[in-house]
């Protein structure tokens, strides 16, 4: 099968096209047909070795962490698939694998593809769309009613994250720059914010939750922008924001501390399927920035290092 490979941590010219001896599924596992597969900055983050202190690589590698296609085999104990069926899929970050035109994942974090959403589109919601789920809904516990802010609204996570803030019922700002303003506020956002112009840790609002989706801001700096009891919860640790968690979780013992909050996403079948769900009922919309070959997954790379996506790049197999 043709794959998207790299030998050592490095830059994009370490990924090749090579040709790789298919996967086979073990127990609780799937086959999948890659239809199309997405990016997202950790690929890149891995690819550079930035993250090998969490995340140590066996080498050859193979990218990628969000794949849709259709199910070609199952390995024993798999109950909830059978071959022919399309789906969605987290592949283990660890083991990799989803630049490429077979990949093996498990059945637990694996879901029925959205009708609503073709191969391309459904791809881009496991590491993206399961970060804001799990940073709304578990870290930050947003409720029908209450209000967000979400930093970086038009990104890949934040996009996902105004979307399901606004489906929960909650009233949403957002951040943007200037050419993603109009794009933001379409999605659902009711305040949006041009960080260009304005800082939103110096505006009077205050928030129940602050999603920090790319990771620019700290606990300290955004403290009085939240409610009482409010949680502000980002995408990248740093010390001040798990010694600041540690500290407001010995307060929240004897009061309603504010509370700063690390996410670290987990690879969760029900949380896709959740996702669907909401694809299918017209709440939740990938948008797709760009789309380019698996032979062409270095210069979606070099996009997405730019940081400035509107929405995802999807690698396109079909
Ligand atoms: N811990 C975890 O489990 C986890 C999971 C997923 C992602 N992450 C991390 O979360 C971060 C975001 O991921 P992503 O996929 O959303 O990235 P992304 O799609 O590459 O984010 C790009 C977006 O960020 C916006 N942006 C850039 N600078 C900004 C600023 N100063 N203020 C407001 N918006 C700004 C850009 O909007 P403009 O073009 O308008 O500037 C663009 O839309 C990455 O660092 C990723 O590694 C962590």
């Amino acid at each position: 099968m043709r794959a998207i490979v790299i030998d050592g941590y490095g830059g994009r010219d370490r990924m090749r096209l090579d040709d790789r001896p298919e996967p086979t599924p073990g127990p609780g596992e799937l086959l999948i047909d890659v239809k199309a597969a997405s990016v997202n900055p950790v690929d890149w983050k891995i690819r550079s070795g930035e993250l090998k202190a969490i995340l140590w690589l066996k080498f050859p590698y193979i990218p990628g962490g969000d794949v849709a296609g259709e199910v070609i085999a199952i390995g024993p104990g798999v109950s909830r698939f059978r071959a022919g069926d399309p789906v969605v899929a987290f592949v283990d970050l660890k083991r990799g694998g989803g630049y490429a035109e077979r990949v093996v994942v498990k059945e637990s974090a694996t879901a029925r593809k959205a009708e609503a959403l073709d191969f391309r589109e459904a791809s881009t919601l496991p590491i993206a769309g399961c970060t804001a789920l799990q940073a709304l809904r578990d870290h930050g516990g947003l409720r029908s009613g209450g209000s967000v802010l979400i930093n970086g609204g038009a990104g890949g996570v934040g996009h996902f994250a105004v979307q399901l803030a606004r489906a929960m019922g909650a009233s949403v700002g957002a951040t943007a720059g200037p050419s993603n303003l109009e794009f933001v506020r379409s999605i659902g956002a009711d305040r949006v914010i041009d960080y260009h112009r304005e800082d939103f840790t110096k505006l009077p609002d205050r928030f129940d939750v602050i999603f920090d989706a790319i990771a620019r801001s700290t606990f300290p700096a955004c403290r009085d922008r939240l409610n009482p009891g409010g949680a502000y919860v980002t995408t990248l640790p740093n010390p001040n924001v798990l010694v600041w968690g540690a500290l407001q979780s010995i307060a929240g013992l004897v009061g309603r501390a504010k509370r700063s909050k690390f996410l670290w996403v987990h690879q969760e079948g029900a949380d896709l399927a959740e996702l669907g769900r909401l694809a299918d009922e017209g709440k939740l919309r990938p948008e797709i920035a760009a789309s380019f070959p698996l032979d062409r997954a270095r210069e979606a790379h070099e996009l997405s290092e730019q940081g400035h996506v509107r929405g995802k790049i999807v690698l396109d197999l079909s």
